[in-house]
Formats: structure tokens, C-alpha cells, sequence
């Protein structure tokens, strides 16, 4: 269901030497007046959109987002709901930037996937310098940054004993006696080593990468809702402390502009650490997979792979379609290449690992490619045999099928495919309903065994079409046509 990390590093390279992909610290506004978006609105077929494909078209044309170039992360910002960390952790973040480089960030863990059962709170001081704009993921900027001091402080006193006993193989201050809850302590500071955290390896290096996004929610163009990404973590727990980010987290939004109706925010953001939010609890939503769903933005995957998703799923018979439309840049504006997907899927069951996870088994049996610019064809074109659809004969907007070939193996995708998912659904503020399906594992292979399967979900996606079947106009004006 994804393309390699081979794909995308070649890919990159290509775009880089052939497109002349430009990195720079430029401001990307969306102007909304891009060729392509002209011939269609001179095309009068298809006559009507459906729901969803309007909903993808906006993200297309990037209409609604400007990237700040470098950022300005200066203020506080909070976690818009209960965040799920590979592991999996339950987290929300309250973290402020000072204008002298130095921030405080409060790390708030939880016992549940609804963030109601606080367990411990990390309080988290140093400084953060901006560097460059990063040559990895094109609108990222990169920064270091240095750790004074960690504090904990423990909600439960079950957490505060098993917390000491975590650290006890290499701190002093948790060897003599446990942690008491509801008490600071210090597990680094400037003058000692930060030997305390060792054991739960710890890092802050989500300050290696940053983004500042403006979202003109609602054509609000005096408030927009500021929204701040920061480095991803590595997938697989015991890798955090060596992972480099190249993709991000769920944003946090900035306190003074977040969105009126996120009651996560405005609690987030009147909390401390030894007053941690406690998020409204909410209802378990079985997992129905049934209808369209779509991509809310323009989605980063590890290794500059930006795109945007659009799924069908019939509950029917099982069986599901998935069309993900690659690009270039972060704003989705410059196609590169379109992958058709369809298979089978599995009932659900719930995850026993992950709480509120529904484990399902994806079976990928057709695929579609349409390369969509002079480097993404050429590339198809050099690979020798039929190893991806018919040699040499792929033309840009150009649809094959490479079933028969048994996929893709410049996209580095083989035929039938298998993939151990895990998904939850929510309602979101606006009352729409959002699948979040596994993140992706970071070393770029595929989930393609049960152990594999994701503890972490990647940006969710919306309800479009509670109706899985493409509309009846289409229909309609296809017979016509
Ligand atoms: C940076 O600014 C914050 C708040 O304005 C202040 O508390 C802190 O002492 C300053 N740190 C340094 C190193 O100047
Ligand atoms: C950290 O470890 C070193 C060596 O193991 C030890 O000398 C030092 O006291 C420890 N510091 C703290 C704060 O536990
Ligand atoms: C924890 O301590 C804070 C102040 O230090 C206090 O306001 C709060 O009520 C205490 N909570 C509990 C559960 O004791
Ligand atoms: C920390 O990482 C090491 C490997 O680097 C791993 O063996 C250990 O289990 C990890 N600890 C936790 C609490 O994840
Ligand atoms: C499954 O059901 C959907 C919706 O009824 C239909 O469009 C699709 O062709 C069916 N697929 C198969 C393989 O039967």
C-alpha cells in the first residue's frame, strides 16, 4: 500500500536532478490559480463533484495553507486530543517556546486512549536553535536543541513505584527511596548527567525537525489556527533514542489561535504538572469501516513522500479501493505520481496491544499507476522487463495496470500484497467521523507480518460519503459519455 523506501529515495533524487527541485526558505502561498486548476474549470464534464473528490480538489489546490519559512514557534502550544505514541503511549503536550530560545515542555501520560487516567507528567527544559531548511522533507526546518533539566512528577502512587523501579539501575536519587506521587523531582539538571531518564530512553529530538502551518479554517483570514508539527518518533520503541525525524506528529495549535470548538485545547492549556488535563471521556466507537473516507491535508510519510489518500470500503463483501495521489511538495500542488489499489479486507478484532485499537488484514490483489510528471515516467521507463506494467511504455498521465506484472517493482511494490493493520475511528468536533489507520514502520518496510503490525496511527482521515459507491451522477454521465 505504500512505495518503498527505495521508491522514494530515488524518486527524490530524480525530482532533485531532473526537476530542479528548489530548497529554500520561501513563503508557499497558495494562490489557487494554477494551470491545471484552469483546464478544469473550462472542462464541464464530469458535470457534478462528488462530495469527496470536492473535499480532495480544495486539498489539491492548497488553498487554505501557508508555511512559514523559517518558523516562528514563539508562544504556547497544546495537543488538540488524547495523541497516541508508538508503544503505545497516551500523551497530550503543553509546550511553551521563549523568545530568548529557551522552552519549557510538559509531556502529560495517561493510563488510556482517552487521556482520563493521568499517570505521570514530564516537565522538560532546555533551548531550541533553528538551523536550516531541511533537504529531507521539503517545508521542514531544522533545529537543535539542549536539554537543563527534567522533572517528574508521579499522579498515582502505583505509577510513582513502577517509575523507580524504571530508573533504578542507574539513578541515584530513585535508588535510596521510591517516588512519592504528587511530588517534584528532578531527573536532570545542568550540573548532573541525565542518567535518570536513560532507562526510559528519553529524547526531546521531535525538536529536530519543525514546521509552522497557518490554516484559513472557514476563510477566516484574520485568525487563522497556527498549527506546529515536530519531528516523528521511531515506530519501534528501542529505536527512539537513535531515530532522525522525517515526518512529523499530530500538530499542536497555538493557545492564542486554536480552533473555538477543541475543548482539548482549552483544557491542555490551563494545566500544569501537578494539575494534568483530564480529557472529557468519551464513548469507544466500534470501527465501521463502511463508505469514502478522505485525506483532511496535504499527509507527510517518512522520506518526502507528501500525499493525499481517498478509500472506499465495502463492508458488503469486504472488499476495499484506495487511490493515494503522490507529490512533490507539502502543499500537495505538484502531482508526481497516482496509485490505484484494491483487494479484500478482514473482519475486525480487537487489539489487545493497543487500547481502542481494531486489528484488521489488508489484502492488496490490483493495482493501477498513472505517472503524473517527466521524472516519475522516466524512471518507470528504466527499469528493464516486464517488472512494472509493459516496458517502456509509460507516458505521463497515462494510466497501466500492473497487476499482471504483479505490481511495481520500481514503486517497490509486489503483488498480492499482505498488510496487518490496526485503525480506530472518532468524531471529530465538527461531529464527522475520522479513521486513523497504523503509521507506517519507520525503517520504511511494510507491516507485512502480525508483529509488524502499527502501535501508532498516522493523520487521520475523514468521512466523506457514508455510501460506498461512487455517485450516481458519475454513473449517470459515464453512461451518457
Ligand atoms: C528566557 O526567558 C524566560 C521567560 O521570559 C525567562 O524565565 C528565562 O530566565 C530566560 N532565560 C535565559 C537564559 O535568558
Ligand atoms: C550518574 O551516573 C554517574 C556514574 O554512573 C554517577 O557518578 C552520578 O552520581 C549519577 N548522577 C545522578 C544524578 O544520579
Ligand atoms: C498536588 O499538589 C498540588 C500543589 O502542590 C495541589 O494543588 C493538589 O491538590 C495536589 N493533588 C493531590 C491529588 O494531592
Ligand atoms: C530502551 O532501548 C533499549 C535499546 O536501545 C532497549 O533494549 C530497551 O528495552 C528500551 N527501554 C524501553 C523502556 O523501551
Ligand atoms: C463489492 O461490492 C461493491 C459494492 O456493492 C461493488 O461495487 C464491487 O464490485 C463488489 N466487489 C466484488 C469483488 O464483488
Amino acid at each position: 500500500m505504500r512505495s518503498s523506501r527505495r521508491m522514494a529515495m530515488t524518486v527524490t533524487l530524480l525530482l532533485v536532478t531532473l526537476a530542479g527541485w528548489t530548497v529554500g526558505s520561501s513563503l508557499y502561498v497558495a494562490d489557487g490559480r494554477s494551470p491545471r486548476l484552469a483546464l478544469e474549470k473550462s472542462l464541464s464534464w464530469p458535470p457534478k463533484d462528488t462530495p469527496c473528490q470536492n473535499m480532495l480538489k480544495r486539498l489539491h489546490n492548497g488553498a487554505r495553507v501557508t508555511v512559514q519559512m523559517p518558523p516562528n514557534i514563539e508562544g504556547h502550544w497544546v495537543s488538540t486530543s488524547c495523541e497516541v505514541r508508538p508503544g503505545p503511549e497516551f500523551i497530550t503536550r503543553l509546550y511553551h517556546f521563549q523568545h530568548n530560545h529557551t522552552f519549557q515542555a510538559h509531556q502529560f501520560y495517561y493510563a488510556d486512549n482517552h487521556c482520563t487516567v493521568p499517570t505521570y507528567t514530564l516537565v522538560i527544559q532546555g533551548r531550541v536553535h533553528m538551523r536550516q531548511a531541511s533537504w529531507v522533507i521539503r517545508g521542514g526546518t531544522e533545529a537543535d536543541y539542549h536539554i537543563h533539566r527534567i522533572q517528574v512528577v508521579c499522579h498515582s502512587s502505583g505509577m510513582a513505584k513502577e517509575l523507580s523501579r524504571r530508573m533504578a539501575q542507574s539513578c541515584e536519587e530513585t535508588k535510596s527511596a521510591s517516588l512519592e506521587p504528587n511530588k517534584s523531582y528532578e531527573l536532570c539538571s545542568e550540573e548532573g548527567s541525565c542518567n535518570c531518564t536513560r532507562d526510559m530512553n528519553f529524547t526531546m529530538h521531535e525538536l529536530q525537525l519543525l514546521r509552522v502551518e497557518k490554516q484559513y479554517v472557514n476563510r477566516n483570514m484574520e485568525q487563522p489556527v497556527e498549527e506546529l508539527f515536530l519531528g516523528d518518533l521511531d515506530t519501534e520503541p528501542h529505536r527512539r533514542m537513535s531515530h532522525r525525524p522525517s515526518s512529523y506528529q499530530p500538530p499542536l495549535q497555538n493557545v492564542k489561535s486554536h480552533e473555538q470548538n477543541c475543548i482539548a485545547c482549552r483544557i491542555i492549556s490551563r494545566s500544569d504538572e501537578f494539575h494534568p488535563p483530564i480529557l472529557p471521556p468519551r464513548a469507544e466507537l466500534a470501527v465501521d469501516l463502511h463508505g469514502q473516507w478522505v485525506s483532511q491535508r496535504c499527509e507527510v510519510r517518512p522520506d518526502a513522500l507528501f500525499l493525499t489518500r481517498h478509500f472506499f470500503f465495502h463492508d458488503n463483501n469486504n472488499t476495499w479501493e484506495g487511490h493515494y495521489y503522490h507529490y512533490s511538495d507539502p502543499i500537495c500542488k505538484h502531482p508526481t505520481f497516482s496509485i490505484f489499489a484494491r483487494g479484500r479486507y478482514s473482519h475486525g478484532v480487537h487489539s489487545t496491544k493497543v487500547m481502542g485499537g481494531t486489528e484488521f488484514v489488508f489484502k492488496v490483489t490490483h493495482m493501477r499507476v498513472v505517472p503524473m510528471d517527466p521524472a516519475t515516467t522516466s524512471l518507470l521507463n528504466i527499469f528493464d522487463g516486464n517488472e512494472c506494467g509493459a516496458q517502456g511504455s509509460w507516458q505521463i498521465g497515462v494510466e497501466q495496470d500492473v497487476t499482471q506484472t504483479n505490481g511495481c517493482v520500481a514503486l517497490g511494490i509486489q503483488l498480492p500484497h499482505t498488510e496487518y493493520e490496526l485503525f480506530r475511528m472518532e468524531q471529530n468536533s465538527h461531529g464527522r467521523y475520522v479513521l486513523y489507520n497504523g503509521q507506517r514502520p519507520s525503517d520504511g518496510s511494510s507491516p507485512n507480518r502480525p508483529d509488524k503490525r502499527a502501535t501508532s496511527y498516522q493523520t487521520p482521515l475523514v468521512q466523506c460519503s457514508a455510501n460506498s459507491q461512487k455517485s450516481e451522477i458519475t454513473k449517470k454521465s459515464m453512461v451518457w459519455e
